[in-house]
Order: structure tokens, then C-alpha cells, then sequence
């Protein structure tokens, strides 16, 4: 790892296929970032834990989004690309900043909110799901982290977090920074609201040609003006403003035509990334064997911080 550096650290849970909004949003930072920052990715099964109970179905999208991770681009060479659940440590110091964070503090987080909302069941695990993450971001003295704008609040919690073990216990962690792109912050699917997993609006990442058709024919047009909103929002993460600027106006109140083009798009895009993870696919047990490097990677850093948490808070004795 090079000290000059800023160290980077994202996560993703393993809960199904990624889509274009997790990409645009997140994922594509994550390539980008990679040759000018120490890189930390995630597959933060732990978290997932909180709505995937099958072991199957957990093991599965854990060595997929492995995968995926992979056919982005991210590169095991330059980056640590590890699964959560390899690095005991991120369990242990959540534990410790519960001790510290006070139930009507946590009881103000979005996530927590909305499944209330809802009325939902809620689990432990998901009440204080903003704390491991804290301990996932503060193990490894992060930087930055990059996010779409829904996890902002988490990113602020953790920084709420930090500040309150430093302030009891002395100084240690370090504050790290959301990194958000604001023109692809939240992506609309295909009705019109966040595009999300959880909606079933999603255009998949890795989808087949026939499933961009039908995803992108079943955009929900508005029928005011000549613009489609919801087909030209995703449209702008193809191609430039300028092009389609042109294409909108030519294709004005045709929304027929106007997707045919996106379908082009989207097509020409993630074909070539499709076919690299159908490569991957055919060999899991080098994916299996990167996880299990990066996890070793990690598990030295923070394990190294853990014992240096234990110092401070006065449980470490030898
Ligand atoms: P989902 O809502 O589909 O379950 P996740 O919560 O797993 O997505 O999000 C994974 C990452 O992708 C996060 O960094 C999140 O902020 C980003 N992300 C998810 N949906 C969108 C969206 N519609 N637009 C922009 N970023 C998104
Ligand atoms: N909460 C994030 C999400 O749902 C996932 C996550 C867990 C994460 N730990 C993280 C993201 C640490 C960034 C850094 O998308």
C-alpha cells in the first residue's frame, strides 16, 4: 500500500443482481478511484444478514457479486477485495461503539425509519446495522468513501461515532468523508422512483439483451411534454447531454423511437461487461481464492486497530 495515498473503502451487500443505478451510483467510482487511492471492497454479508436467511441463497450471491466486482474492473492487484465476514474485528468493535450510542440517536437513521414506517418487524441487527457499518469504515482509517446519496447519513453517523470514542477515549480513529457524484446520485428505475432491488424497477447490470428490452419498454413515460423524463434520465448515464440534446429534440413526443435508441445504448454498453463475467463464471475457484487473499489483507490491518481499540478501552491486559 502507498502512504502517500488516500485509502478508500466501500461495501456492497450481497442481496441479488447490481443494477444500473448501483453502478452509475457506486460502483463505477469504485473503478475509477482505484489507481489513485489504497483501495478497501467489501462484500458486506454481515449486513446482509438482516433480510437474507437461506444459506444457499446467501453463499450463492456472495461468490456472484465477487464476480461482479471483478467484471467492473476492480482489480485484485491494485485493490483489497474481501468479504466482511473474513475480518472478525468488524463484529467486535460494532459491539464496542454500541456501548457507546444511545437508542434514541440510532432510532433517528433513515433505514430504521422507513422499515417503521412500515411496520415493519424490525431486528436488532437492523436498528444498529449504521454501527458495523461504522466499525467497517473506521477499522481501516478511511479516507473516503464512495456512495450513492442514500448512505450518506451513514457515512455521517460514522463520523458521529469516531468523534465520540475519540472524545472518551483518546484519539484514534480517523474521520472519513462521503464521496458522492451529484449529477447520478439517485438513479430512477424504471417507474420513476429510486431505482432500487427492493422496487423491482431495476434495469440489471449484467442483464441479457432481451432483458434490456423489456426493461427499458417498460419505462413509465409521462405524457406532458415531448421529453420523456424517466427515459432520458437514464439515457444521460449512456451518453452525453449534448448528443441526446440533439437525438430528444429530433425524437420529440416519439417515446417509442427514443427507447429503441436507449436500448442501442445500454446494449453497447453492458454486452462487453457482460461477456467478462460470463469468463469469470467459469472459473470460481480463482474468484474463491482472491476473496480469501483479500480477507487475509485486511484481517492484518484490522486486527492491528482492534488491539490498538482494546488498549484504549481498557480491556487489553497482555
Ligand atoms: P438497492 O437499493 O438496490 O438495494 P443498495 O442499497 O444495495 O441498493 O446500494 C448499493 C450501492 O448503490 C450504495 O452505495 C447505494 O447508495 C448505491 N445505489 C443504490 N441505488 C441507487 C440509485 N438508484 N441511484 C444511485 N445510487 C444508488
Ligand atoms: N450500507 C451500505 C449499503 O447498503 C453497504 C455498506 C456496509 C457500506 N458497510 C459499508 C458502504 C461501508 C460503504 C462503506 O449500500
Amino acid at each position: 500500500m502507498d502512504k502517500s495515498q488516500k485509502t478508500l473503502l466501500s461495501g456492497i451487500q450481497p442481496s441479488g443482481r447490481p443494477h444500473i443505478g448501483n453502478y452509475f451510483g457506486a460502483m463505477k467510482q469504485f473503478v475509477e478511484m482505484q489507481s489513485s487511492h489504497d483501495c478497501y471492497f467489501m462484500i458486506v454479508d454481515y449486513h446482509a444478514l438482516n433480510t437474507i436467511q437461506d444459506a444457499k441463497v446467501m453463499r450463492q450471491n456472495i461468490l456472484d457479486l465477487a464476480i461482479d466486482y471483478l467484471a467492473i474492473g476492480l482489480d485484485p492487484k491494485k485493490s483489497v477485495i474481501f468479504k466482511q465476514s473474513d475480518v472478525a474485528a468488524h463484529t467486535e468493535l460494532a459491539w464496542i461503539f454500541e456501548t457507546l450510542t444511545t437508542m434514541p440517536y440510532l432510532s433517528r437513521a433513515h433505514a430504521y425509519k422507513d422499515s417503521e414506517a412500515k411496520n415493519k418487524e424490525i431486528s436488532v441487527g437492523v436498528f444498529n446495522y449504521p454501527m458495523l457499518m461504522a466499525a467497517d469504515i473506521l477499522l481501516y482509517n478511511t479516507d473516503v468513501v464512495p456512495v450513492g446519496a442514500d448512505q450518506k447519513q451513514h457515512v455521517e453517523i460514522t463520523r458521529d461515532t469516531a468523534e465520540k470514542f475519540n472524545r472518551i477515549y483518546g484519539d484514534i480513529f480517523k474521520l472519513p468523508e462521503a464521496h458522492i457524484l451529484a449529477n447520478v446520485a439517485v438513479i430512477p428505475g424504471i417507474d420513476g422512483r429510486k431505482m432500487s432491488k427492493s422496487y423491482g424497477n431495476t434495469i440489471p447490470l449484467f442483464s441479457t439483451d432481451e432483458e434490456i428490452e423489456k426493461a427499458v419498454m417498460g419505462i413509465v413515460t409521462d405524457s406532458s411534454g415531448g421529453v420523456p423524463k424517466n427515459v432520458y434520465e437514464i439515457h444521460k448515464l449512456f451518453r452525453s447531454e449534448s448528443d441526446l440534446m440533439k437525438l430528444y429534440e429530433e425524437k420529440a413526443g416519439k417515446y417509442k423511437d427514443l427507447k429503441e435508441a436507449l436500448i442501442v445504448d445500454v446494449k453497447k454498453f453492458i454486452g462487453p461487461m457482460r461477456d467478462r463475467r460470463d469468463e469469470l463464471t467459469k472459473d470460481s475457484d480463482a474468484v474463491l481464492k482472491i476473496l480469501r487473499d483479500g480477507g487475509d489483507r485486511a484481517r492484518k490491518v484490522a486486527d492491528k486497530k482492534m488491539d490498538e481499540v482494546r488498549e484504549k478501552v481498557g480491556v487489553k491486559l497482555y
